[in-house]
C-alpha cells in the first residue's frame, strides 16, 4: 500500500487531489497536511496541521506514516508573491526544500508543481517547447524556476525520484485559486451564474493554457505512476489542453447565458504577468514519456462548470 502525504492540501489542488488520491490508494493511505485545520479533509482519512516551513515537523510526520511520496503543494501564487516577493520566496522555497531535505532522508518520491509561470517574456510564445530560453519575471516564476532545477539536481545528486508538472491555469469548481493571474477563468463561471456579469482584470486578448481539474487530477497520478526508466525530464513536463483569452471565454458562457456580459477593469500587474508567460505549450514530451493525453477541451469544460456551479450555488 502506498503511504502518501500532501502538503498544502487545503488550497485549489489539495482539496480535490486528496480525494482523488484516496479513492484510489484507500483513506487511510493519504495523510493530508495543511498550515490550518481543514475539516473536509479530516472527515475522511488522516490530517494534521502541518507547517511546512518546519523541517522537524513534516520529518517528524513522514517517519510516524511511513510516508514513501510527498506532494508538496504550498505556494503563494503569482499575482500575491508580486505584493510581497521576499515572503514568496521564503514560503514557496521554504517548502520544497523541506520537501526535498525530507524527502532524500527518508527515501520518498517528490512531486511538487511548477507552472507556466516558469516561462518569461524572452521564452517562445506559441507552442513554447519543453526545454527552451526561461528568463521568468516574476517573484512566482523565479521559484518555480529554481525548484524545477532543484527536482533535477536531487534527482541527479542523490537519485531522488522527483517528479514535476508545469501546470497552466487550473480551472475547478470545489476551492477558489488565491492570487493568480488565471483566477479570472474560474472567478467568471462564479459571477456569470450569481450575476450574469463580471468584470475581468486580464486584457481581453492574452492567450494563456488551461486546464480542467479532473485532467490536472489524472496528470499527477499518471505521472507518479509512470516507468521511472521512461522519465528523461526530471525538473518538470510541459502538458496543455486548451488555450483561450478572456475574451473567448466570455464567448463560450455566452453560448450557455446569453445575456452574460463581461466587462474589463484591468489590473497593471497582472497584464504584465499574463502578457510575459506563453500563448500555449508544447507538451510533446509528457506524451512521449508518460503517455499524457488531456480529455477535456473549452466547450466541454465551461459545460460542466457551469452545470456543476448551479448545482453548488443552487441557482
Ligand atoms: N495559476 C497560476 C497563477 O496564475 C499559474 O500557475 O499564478
Amino acid at each position: 500500500m502506498k503511504k502518501i502525504l500532501i502538503v498544502g492540501a487545503g488550497g485549489q489542488i489539495g482539496s480535490e487531489l486528496v480525494p482523488f488520491l484516496r479513492s484510489i490508494y484507500g483513506p487511510e493511505s493519504v495523510v493530508a497536511t495543511d498550515v490550518r485545520e481543514c475539516k473536509s479533509l479530516s472527515e475522511d482519512g488522516p490530517f494534521e496541521v502541518l507547517d511546512a516551513l518546519n523541517p522537524t515537523n513534516m520529518a517528524s510526520v513522514v517517519a510516524r506514516y511511513h510516508i514513501v511520496t510527498i506532494f508538496n503543494l504550498v505556494a503563494l501564487l503569482s499575482a500575491v508573491g508580486e505584493r510581497n516577493p521576499q515572503m514568496a520566496w521564503g514560503v514557496n522555497m521554504g517548502a520544497l526544500m523541506n520537501a526535498l531535505e525530507v524527502g532524500r532522508q527518508h527515501h520518498c518520491a517528490v512531486f511538487t508543481p511548477s507552472s507556466i509561470g516558469a516561462f518569461g517574456p524572452t521564452s517562445p510564445k506559441d507552442q513554447t517547447p519543453q526545454d527552451t530560453i526561461m528568463q521568468p519575471t516574476t517573484i512566482y516564476g523565479i521559484c518555480k524556476y529554481t525548484g524545477e532545477m532543484l527536482s533535477n539536481y536531487y534527482h541527479r545528486k542523490y537519485g531522488l525520484d522527483t517528479r514535476s508538472i508545469r501546470f497552466p491555469g487550473i480551472i475547478s469548481n470545489k476551492t477558489l485559486p488565491g492570487g493568480g493571474t488565471t483566477d479570472y477563468a474560474v472567478e467568471i463561471f462564479y459571477e456569470a451564474i450569481r450575476n450574469g456579469r463580471y468584470t475581468c482584470a486580464v486584457p481581453s486578448d492574452v492567450y494563456m493554457d488551461m486546464l480542467y481539474m479532473p485532467d490536472a487530477l489524472r496528470a499527477v497520478v499518471e505521472l507518479m505512476e509512470a516507468d521511472p526508466a521512461k522519465l528523461q525530464h526530471r525538473n518538470s513536463f510541459n502538458i496543455a489542453s486548451m488555450s483561450f483569452t478572456p475574451e473567448i471565454l466570455a464567448a463560450e458562457v455566452r453560448r450557455h447565458i446569453p445575456t452574460f456580459e463581461m466587462e474589463y477593469d484591468i489590473d497593471p500587474v497582472k497584464e504584465e504577468i499574463s502578457r510575459s508567460w506563453p500563448n500555449s505549450l508544447d507538451d510533446s514530451c509528457a506524451r512521449q514519456e508518460w503517455g499524457w493525453s488531456p480529455k477535456w477541451g473549452l466547450e466541454a469544460m465551461v459545460e460542466d462548470m457551469l452545470a456543476t456551479l448551479r448545482k453548488k450555488l443552487q441557482k
